[in-house]
């Protein structure tokens, strides 16, 4: 089996009551059970990039649960039925794939909508627009490292909350960078080169907090110690290569890391003390929750409401208005609308630029 397009996948969101299936899945949360009349089968959940599906093994269930482990990909035939109002697989039988180096990560894991390398161009190009040349050097040597890059691309930027996805680190970092090197702009007493280079390092220890091989779990070294203090490592051990490289702002930098969560609670074991600091934070905070909660907001809309469900982590249920329709409902057509805006003397914006501040 040689698996690199999506022609040849049945997708989780896709299958149906009925329908035979025939296609890879990552295996989760494999469990040995018994029913009541003592027969052994295994319940476990089939995953790919479009979800998740329940799924049941039946016939030579102990079979199964001996052969196969959590974050394995299998080969499974089965054909979906419906339990509960709810459709689940029932497997008719699992293979080990034939090569399974072939897989395409991608079709098991959800992933940036954004193309990588694409990504990793437009931060190469922020680094080139450097001027101070310490700052530069270090970024280089960083960026263009092989083995950094591979993961920096690869990496997701969560677990769970926001950016939970493979190239998400690079994603959520190269948007931090954007709003940077705008914010820099809008405000002349913060210094561009130190705020972008904040920006670019500050998760770059996520490329050791995450199994990037696997089911995407944390590392030990991730849980025992952290993005920050994984990130400072290979700060300081990139700053030691650099000839003369300024005691004060390697300090500096270190602080940028170690302080962007911004209050103790979030984690953070400083707080910002310098601006550049603050306003990266700020800005990694605003990424952050316009890419969760917006993501939320798409995925636990309840229908005819405008509301979603409950979200725990903030506490609150969220209201998304449909403002199409209440922008509509106003009599300015879009002329108008061109025009009074332009009579405001909006100032040129790059959309892609300013998106990042627009939700506040
Ligand atoms: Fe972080
Ligand atoms: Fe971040």
């Amino acid at each position: 089996m040689d698996l690199t397009s999506d022609q040849d996948k049945v997708f989780v969101q896709d299958i149906r009551e009925g329908q035979n299936v025939d296609s890879p899945f990552l295996l989760e949360e494999i469990k040995l059970g018994q029913t009541k009349n003592g027969r052994p089968y295994v319940s476990l959940k089939l995953k790919d990039r479009t979800g998740r599906i329940e799924a049941r093994v039946w016939d030579q269930a102990e079979n199964f649960y001996e052969n196969f482990k959590d974050g394995d990909i299998a080969q499974i035939t089965g054909s979906g039925e419906s339990y509960q109002g709810q459709v689940q697989l029932k497997i008719i039988q699992a293979k080990q794939p034939e090569k399974p180096d072939n897989l395409d990560q991608g079709l098991f894991q959800p992933a940036s909508p954004f193309n990588p390398e694409e990504m990793y161009t437009e931060l190469l190009e922020f680094i080139d627009g450097i001027g101070d040349p310490h700052l530069k050097g270090l970024l280089l040597d960083i960026f263009s490292d092989q083995d950094i890059a591979a993961k920096f691309k690869k990496a997701p930027a969560a677990k769970r909350f926001h950016h939970a996805y493979l190239s998400g680190l690079l994603e959520h970092t190269l948007s931090v960078v954007r709003a940077a090197s705008f914010t820099a702009r809008l405000y002349p007493r913060l210094n561009q080169d130190l705020l972008l280079a904040g920006a670019m390092i500050h998760d770059l220890g996520k490329i050791n907090e995450f199994e990037l091989d696997k089911n995407g779990d944390y590392t030990t070294e991730g849980r025992l110690l952290g993005h920050m203090m994984l990130g400072l490592e290979i700060v300081q051990a990139k700053i030691g290569e650099q000839p003369d490289f300024p005691a004060d702002l390697a300090r500096i930098l270190k602080h940028l890391i170690i302080s962007h969560h911004g209050e103790y609670e979030f984690g953070s074991p400083k707080k910002p003390k310098i601006l550049e600091a603050l306003v990266l934070y700020y800005l990694d905070e605003m990424d952050a929750k316009i890419n969760g909660i917006g993501g939320f907001i798409e995925r636990h809309a309840v229908e005819d409401t405008g509301w979603t469900d409950y979200n725990r982590l903030m506490d609150r249920f969220f209201y998304r208005p449909d403002l199409e329709e209440l922008l509509e409902a106003s009599d300015i057509s879009e002329d108008e609308r061109e025009e009074s805006s332009n009579s405001r003397r909006r100032p040129e914006r790059d959309p892609n630029q300013m998106s990042f501040l627009e939700d506040d």
